[in-house]
């Protein structure tokens, strides 16, 4: 807050001391000579018009002013200005900015600011913008139409103005619609000395360029133009010609048609020029005076221009018919009706142009009707007004001031002090001034003064300006607003200033004498319908739509309502308009009455002052509460500054309001109130603070809100990331596996086409030609064989087992089979041979065998015993009966009989014997002798020894244990040795199961009686064992045999 430092004078008039008149101009005084023109009074500004330009405004100061709150900066139009737009922006409240002061005060200007300020922190875009253009470029458009210079500004608004500007829920404007109020028309056909028609009129002559012009059958000059004032047709610091290009180019902004722009200049350029007609007097034969056109050739572009007949134009100007119930009379005009009628045309159409033009605008500003829109209100409406010839204009102008007073009153001074006393609060009530007796006194149904003006004006009868002023006279005499000559003599008051057609009202502004001439006139507003037939009969379509109640058709008899009760009506919907919004008031002060810069008139600040009752509005203010609410809507607004209010609160409202402030400590108990309703906040300190923690906290919670978001964002996007990895890689694997899948299948069709194709190829290869060479080879290898075997079959060598001959293979491929055909061959003999061996014969050959098993290979005499057959008997025992004896009991053949040498153990010398040999024994007998010498059982031989070599020597070695064996082994020699020692094996193995051992060595030890003697055996140089054999005793246990 900078209410106080560093400021010049007190920014808020609130905080004067003393609060008086005299201090309140005094401070406005030292503030507007340090250029501060803008000074509060609580949230209204109070504006003094610097008629200079200041370094306060542009894009810089809206930046600053956006960022912050009311109080925070200097007071200015833009603080001003942003309150509203914030409010309509968050608290989504309609508002209203209600610019008054008198003509030149400076309220357009502070329109256009507050307009480009709202233009300038409202949203962006292409469409928002080319709205925001279209808004702001209305502005030049209806300021050339409709202001003009004044004696007390250059540019004066001589029209009300209010335009409402739309803007969507994020505060970017829609669009808007504009109401105008009252075209000050007069000023189109006269002028006050000083002044100036309508800006257009110069800014068409000086910017045009020749050929327009031309077309518009115009003269640069403005000192040709009868409705132009020739003095001034310049302003000073206003350049006309650019202005008129400025205005060109903002209707083509808006949307004007080239064709419209077109017929909007002819249309004006034609009001010039009937200004410019000239009437003469005429008369009738009857010698009634009528009128004529001198001037034929203006009438004549005139009539080109509209497209209307020269002659059908004259007769409406210059002629009058009167219609009756039976017949249409046609009167002449005298020369003052036919001025008097040309002037109405001229202030008609150019009204109804400014008219038409407004509505073109709003034509394209306005908004769609389904869209739900925030409204603010910009009213810059004319100041209050007191010339010294004031009339009808003036009248309503105050009426609309005084009107608007009373909403300032019961807005800001009735309606807040009522506000106190209904809520409960301690007040002590401040006076002020009521404007509403005089509102009544105007605009009363049946008893004020616009209705007495209606009632005139219809009344039949002979109606004057003079017969209504009686009227007023007579109603009014006591009202205490009211005064005129009539009233002043009645109470027998002198004053001069009054004329006697005149009547004074005492405006809240100050006291306004209006002079009636005129007024029923003016009220009236009628325009001859021979004008409007002929207007509408014109062929230019502008001019033409101007005019719909020339159309014959739509003649009506009507009367059309007076322009008093039209303004009425309009300013009561204006009124309404108003009340339905949040108002922010802009007191526009003017400082001197010459538009000059620094001076600052003490009086007529005073007078503005008063009458806008500023000090009334600071009294009311500094006793009063800066800002108050209902507690639903304070709690809905504020609760999230506590936390019990926030998020849920289930308890009342004004409980709800009591604890949040109760929370925060710049809340005591003086800066708030509770009223009944409402929660009452003394000053916009207090409610600042509220704001800024309102703002912090959304800030927090924004944070809250944000971190919540992002992370449920980021949980749903993890989570749909998660959902489409598991997808792709689905779809992946899915994809894969397909692929594995098919080449798989492919791989598998693939085989099973070779296994196919192998089986196939293989069951028809024999049909192969490939195969041919295979089954050929096999055919012939086959016939090879069978051709073979067949040959081998009828070529058999003899089935004689000893035959080894066998025919060779004739091919090398044959020869393992042919080497096992020939070994199984053999076999096959050697059963057949086997097969056919008798008994007897096979017990030779398995003698034979074991003598080849005992002696193959070791012995000498073993192969030539091979090819002689075992005969066993070599003594002819069979046919001896002597020898037969010899077995003596012994059962069972005689296996073996021969006669051996027996080696003489004394001295080595040998001696013949007779060897049986039977199944249990061998009998050993001298062969002369018949009885059996020597009887060894079989089971006493506990083993033989022979020598390898081919001698019969062999030693029969006896277990010690028989008889038979004490006396020692035998060294026998025998012609048969392995025949002989053959059958001792078998009939051993037979007869004892034992396996005889067999030595071959050629030296063994022999027991002689109780010695053992070592046997050498020797080959001796005979060597085929027939030889002698010759023993020689070496010691005693040695024996050297030689064979
Ligand atoms: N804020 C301002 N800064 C500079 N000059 C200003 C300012 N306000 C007003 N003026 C000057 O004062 C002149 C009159 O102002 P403006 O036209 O706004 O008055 P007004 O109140 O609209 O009068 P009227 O009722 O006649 O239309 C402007 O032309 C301009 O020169
Ligand atoms: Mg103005």
């Amino acid at each position: 807050m900078t209410l106080l430092e560093g400021s010049i004078g007190v920014e808020d008039l609130v905080l004067l001391e003393p609060l008086e008149e005299e201090s309140m101009l005094k401070n406005l005084q030292l503030r507007y000579e340090n250029k501060e023109i803008y000074t509060y009074i609580g949230n209204v500004l109070v504006s003094v018009n610097p008629y200079q330009q200041l370094p306060i405004y542009g894009p810089e100061f809206i930046a600053k002013y956006q960022e912050c709150t009311f109080y925070e900066l200097k007071p200015h139009i833009y603080a001003l200005a942003n309150v509203a737009y914030q409010s309509l922006k968050f608290r989504d409240r309609d508002q209203c900015i209600l610019i008054t002061g008198e003509s030149g005060a400076g309220k357009t200007e502070a329109s256009k600011l507050v307009m480009s300020y709202v233009a300038a922190v409202c949203g962006k875009g292409e469409e928002v913008n080319s709205v925001k253009e279209q808004l702001l470029q209305s502005n030049p458009v209806l300021e050339a139409f409709g202001n003009a210079k004044t004696i007390r500004n250059n540019n004066s608004s001589r029209f009300g103005k209010y335009m409402d500007i739309e803007f969507d829920f994020k505060g970017s404007p829609l669009g808007g619609v504009i109401t105008n109020y009252l075209l000050e028309k007069s000023r189109v056909v006269k002028q006050l000395k000083g002044e100036r028609n309508f800006h257009i009129f110069y800014q068409l002559l000086a910017g045009a360029d020749a050929q327009l012009l031309t077309a518009l059958k115009l003269e640069r000059d403005t000192g040709g133009y009868a409705y132009l004032n020739r003095e001034v047709s310049r302003v000073d610091g206003m350049d006309d010609a650019s202005n008129f290009k400025s205005v060109q180019s903002a209707m083509t902004v808006i949307g004007f048609s080239e064709e419209e722009i077109r017929w909007v200049l002819e249309v004006t350029a034609l009001v010039l020029k009937l200004g410019n007609v000239k009437l003469s007097d005429e008369f009738q034969a009857n010698g009634i005076p009528a009128s004529g056109i001198s001037d034929t050739r203006g009438v004549r572009e005139i009539g080109e221009l509209m497209g209307l007949d020269s002659k059908e134009l004259e007769r409406a100007l210059c002629s009058r018919t009167m219609a009756t119930a039976k017949e249409k009379v046609v009167t002449a005009l005298n020369i003052v009706q036919a001025q008097y009628a040309r002037d109405a045309l001229a202030k008609n159409i150019y009204s109804r142009l400014f008219n038409w033009i407004v509505n073109r605008i709003n034509e394209s500003i306005k908004v769609g009707t389904g869209e739900k829109k925030k409204v603010m209100g910009v009213l810059d409406i004319y100041g209050f007004e007191i010339l010294e010839d004031n009339s009808f204009e003036q009248f309503v102008i105050n009426y609309c001031n005084e009107k608007l007073q009373q909403v300032f009153i019961e807005l800001t001074l009735k309606e807040e002090q009522e506000e106190y006393t209904r809520e409960g609060i301690p007040w002590k009530k401040v006076d002020y001034f009521d404007n509403g007796i005089i509102c009544n006194l105007i605009e009363h149904n049946q008893r004020g003064i616009l209705a007495m003006l209606d009632e005139e004006c219809l009344r039949p009868g002979v109606v004057s300006d003079s017969t209504f002023l009686a009227k007023l006279n007579q109603l009014f005499s006591k009202h205490s607003h009211y005064e005129s000559k009539v009233t002043q003599n009645a109470q027998r008051q002198y004053d001069h200033t009054m004329g006697l057609s005149c009547f004074r009202i005492c405006h809240y502004a100050g006291k306004v004498t209006y002079n009636v001439n005129s007024f029923i006139d003016k009220n009236n507003d009628l325009l001859f319908r021979d004008l409007s037939q002929a207007m509408w009969k014109a062929k230019h379509p502008l001019l033409r739509s101007l005019f719909p109640e020339g159309d014959p058709k739509q003649a009506s008899l009507k009367r059309p309502p007076t322009a008093g009760a039209q303004f009425k009506s309009s300013v009561a919907i204006l009124m309404k308009n108003l009340y339905s919004k949040n108002p922010n008031y802009i007191r526009c002060i003017k400082p001197n009455e010459h538009q000059q810069r620094g001076q600052f008139s003490r009086e007529l600040v005073a007078t503005q002052a008063r009458y806008l009752g500023l000090l009334e509005n600071v009294r009311v203010r500094r006793a009063g509460y800066a800002f108050r609410q209902g507690y639903r809507p304070f709690l809905e607004r504020y609760r999230l500054l506590s936390r019990s209010t926030w998020p849920r609160w289930n308890g009342g409202d004004r409980e709800g309001v009591e604890k949040i402030l109760g929370e925060l400590s710049a809340c005591t108990s003086e800066e708030v109130t509770f009223g009944k309703t409402k929660i009452f906040i003394k000053s916009p300190k207090t409610l600042f603070y509220l704001e800024e923690q309102r703002r912090l906290r959304i800030q927090q919670l924004a944070t809250l809100i944000q971190k919540i978001y992002r992370g449920w964002r980021c949980r749903t996007h993890y989570q749909q990331m998660r959902k489409s990895q598991i997808l792709i890689s689905s779809w992946f694997r899915g994809t894969m596996q397909k692929k594995r899948y098919g080449k798989m299948k492919a791989s598998a069709l693939l085989i099973q086409a070779f296994v196919r194709g192998w089986k196939a190829r293989k069951d028809y290869r024999k049909y192969f030609r490939s195969g041919a060479a295979l089954t050929l080879s096999s055919f012939i290898y086959k016939s090879l064989a069978q051709k073979f075997l067949l040959g081998l079959k009828n070529n058999l060598p003899s089935t004689s087992i000893l035959d080894k001959k066998w025919p060779a293979a004739p091919y090398k491929c044959f020869t393992t089979a042919n080497q096992e055909l020939q070994r199984l061959y053999h076999q096959w003999k050697c059963k057949k041979f086997r097969d056919q061996l008798s008994p007897k014969q096979v017990e030779v050959l398995r003698e034979k065998l074991c003598a080849s098993e005992l002696f193959k290979g070791k012995k000498a005499a073993y192969p030539p015993s091979v090819p002689v057959p075992f005969r066993g008997d070599y003594i002819g025992l069979r046919g001896n009966p002597k020898l037969q004896k010899l077995t003596g009991r012994e059962e069972g053949p005689v296996l073996m009989a021969e006669t051996v040498r027996k080696v003489n153990r004394s001295n080595g010398k040998t001696s013949s014997r007779i060897l049986l040999l039977t199944k249990g024994h061998v009998i050993l007998t001298d062969s002369k002798k018949t009885q059996a010498k020597t009887v060894i059982g079989l089971e006493s031989v506990a083993g033989v020894s022979v020598t390898s070599f081919q001698d019969g020597l062999f030693c029969l070695h006896l277990s010690e244990i028989s008889s038979v064996g004490s006396k020692g082994d035998f060294l026998l020699v025998s012609e048969h040795v392995v025949e002989l020692l053959t059958k001792m094996y078998r009939a051993v193995l037979d007869t004892t199961q034992r396996q005889l051992p067999i030595t071959v060595a050629e030296q063994f030890s022999v027991k002689f009686k109780e010695s053992n003697v070592t046997v050498k055996v020797t080959q001796g140089s005979g060597g085929n064992g027939n030889g002698k054999l010759s023993c020689k005793k070496k010691g005693s246990h040695g024996l050297e045999v030689t064979v």
